[in-house]
């Protein structure tokens, strides 16, 4: 039986690249991001590729409790998952003060509120 990984903001990027590692070592793939047909479209090329089975979970990370309904689609499928793999984040530039609250507030959301919830959960 194949182990399982959840990957966070797999739709590109380092997430993409970790999905591939672990669909060649033949991990099953739980994949978390916003934009779901890509998600979707990396569903059938990994499946048919590496034979493994990928389930799609589409999330917007930055919304309270997001991570809640992430470890609850894995209880729903009956997934044990050996690899968290919390790699969905962003960053900002440029002066603090004139920054845009609500992208720091989404950011920290991301980057360390649903980090540290889906580490607790799973
Ligand atoms: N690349 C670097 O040099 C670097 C340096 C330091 C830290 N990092 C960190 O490493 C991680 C990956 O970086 P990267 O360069 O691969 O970034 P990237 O190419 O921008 O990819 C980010 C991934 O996170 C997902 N994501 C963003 N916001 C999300 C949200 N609200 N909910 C769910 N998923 C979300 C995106 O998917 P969707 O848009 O489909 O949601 C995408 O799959 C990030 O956490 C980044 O901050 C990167």
């Amino acid at each position: 039986m194949n182990k399982t990984a959840l990957i966070t903001g797999a739709s590109g990027g380092l997430g993409l690249e970790f999905a591939k590692i672990l669909a060649q070592k033949k991990y099953d793939l739980v994949l978390v991001a916003r934009n779901e047909g890509r998600l979707y479209a990396l569903k059938n090329e990994f499946e048919t590729k590496y034979g493994i089975t990928v389930y799609v979970c589409s999330a917007d990370l930055s919304v309270k409790d997001a991570a809640l309904d992430v470890f609850n689609f894995t209880l729903e499928h009956e997934l044990d998952i050996d690899v968290l793999i919390n790699n969905a984040g962003f960053g900002d530039a440029g002066s603090f003060t004139e920054c845009d609250w609500k992208k720091q507030y989404d950011m920290i959301q991301v980057n360390i509120i649903a980090l540290m919830q889906l580490t607790h959960c799973f």
